[in-house]
């Protein structure tokens, strides 16, 4: 445990906030855990119980220890009883800007000053949050994957205000829970995963749209050929098809035409409310359990275009001082299980060829998408293109 963190609250029992509690309570934290109503709370606490029994069954933890993780976390609808002596809380509330500048605001004046602030937002501003606040340099963003207790990636990031010693704290912190921080130097919206995975599903989403390759056959390249846990359509019904069209949109907004998405593909589906796997249906029918993909049809898409874009996306965040590439692949292999990270794949590839790669699709579609980063143009002038020159993203 840290030193300096005993306590937590995590506000929002749902989704996310009920696996954050349940991790900080199996590694000793005492947690209180907040909602709006007490019949939430009942059933966070029932899965909690339900989680917990499930790594007592796979013998990962002894029941006792289970038991004591239980009562270590508190269910309460009071903000005072909830974060008035904490030394760090976690909001993860629904993705509303409104509802989280309230939420911060609120626990500002109720918390002890020394206390951080973290959102687990997955697209908003934390320089806004921590505007709401009279501790800006106390609030950071603390973005966790889906399923928390499962997942070891925690995106750390950095609104304009947060301090160092807040984002050391916050990168101590999430070791000692024992999960694999990465660092997001700037409040660039999509963080790092989101952005790099928000390029490839539209490569794939346009692709689809424009009829060079099937859906399953996209996925079946993906999956088989390029050696991925799902594919891109696959992966987005788990996601949520409502949470990847917003998060779409919001990189849209903030980077424009690189990020157009390609709304006929996935518009349609969330106005149906064909939410994805949640739904019992989205791309695939669901209803059955997860979709079977055709091995035979592994080789209708061209695995080397989503690399390209991934690449490409990877070489923005590194020009504008978002991410190291060291933290970009670790996001994209912990985050969502990639066979390697985007850096790693270029200086294995070759980074002339995968400029090739983006400019032959940029002559054939014209999309920004494919336009070639200056950064990966700086490198092919220096002739850093990968483990072959002996200097690409890494130096060998
Ligand atoms: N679901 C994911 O896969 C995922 C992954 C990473 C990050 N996130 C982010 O985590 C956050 C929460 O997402 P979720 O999927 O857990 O949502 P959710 O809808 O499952 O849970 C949100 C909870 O917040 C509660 N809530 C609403 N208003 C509140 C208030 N004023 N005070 C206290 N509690 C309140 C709701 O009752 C609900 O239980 C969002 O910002 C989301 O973007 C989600």
């Amino acid at each position: 445990m840290l030193d300096e963190v005993r306590k937590v609250a995590v506000i929002g029992a749902g989704m996310m906030g009920h696996g954050i509690a349940q991790v900080f309570a199996m590694r000793g934290y005492e947690v209180n855990l907040l909602d709006i109503s007490e019949d939430i709370l009942r059933k966070a606490m029932q899965n909690i119980e339900w989680s917990l029994g499930k790594f007592v069954e796979k013998k990962r933890i002894r029941r006792e220890d289970a038991d004591a993780a239980l009562s270590r976390i508190k269910p309460t609808i009071s903000y005072e009883a909830g974060v008035g002596n904490v030394d760090l809380v976690i909001e993860a509330v629904p993705e509303k800007m409104d509802l989280k500048k309230k939420i911060f605001s609120t626990v500002d004046k109720i918390a002890p000053p020394h206390a951080i602030l973290v959102s687990n937002t997955s697209t908003l501003s934390i320089s806004e949050m921590g505007e709401a606040t009279s501790r800006p340099d106390k609030v950071a963003g603390m973005h966790w994957f889906n399923p928390p207790q499962l997942m070891n990636l925690i995106e750390v990031v950095k609104g304009d205000k947060t301090s160092q010693e807040t984002i050391d704290k916050i990168i101590a912190l999430s070791k000692a829970l024992g999960k694999t921080p990465i660092l997001c130097k700037k409040d660039a919206r999509g963080f790092i995963v989101n952005r790099v995975l928000g390029q490839v599903f539209n490569e794939a989403f346009w692709a689809y749209h424009r009829g060079e390759a099937s859906m399953e056959g996209i996925d079946a390249s993906i999956k088989y050929t390029g050696g991925f846990p799902m594919g891109w359509f696959e992966l987005c019904d788990f996601v949520g098809l409502d949470i990847a069209y917003e998060v779409g949109n919001v990189l849209y907004q903030a980077y424009g035409e690189r990020f157009k998405p390609c709304s006929e593909v996935i518009e349609p589906l969330v106005k149906q409310g064909k939410l994805g796997q949640k739904a019992g249906g989205g791309f695939y029918d669901w209803s059955k359990g997860r979709p079977r993909i055709r091995f035979e049809l592994s080789d209708e898409y061209d695995v080397e275009r989503s690399w390209a874009v991934a690449v490409n996306e990877a070489a923005w965040l590194i020009q504008e001082d978002v991410a190291d590439p060291e933290s970009i692949d670790t996001g994209m292999k912990l985050g969502t299980a990639w066979p390697m990270g985007p850096c790693e794949y270029a200086d294995k590839k070759g980074i002339d060829i995968v400029i090739q790669k983006l400019e032959e699709l940029y002559k054939r579609f014209g999309m920004e998408m494919y336009s070639p980063c200056p950064l990966l143009k700086e490198y092919l002038t220096n002739r850093w293109l990968g483990k072959k020159t002996g200097r690409g993203f890494y130096q060998y």
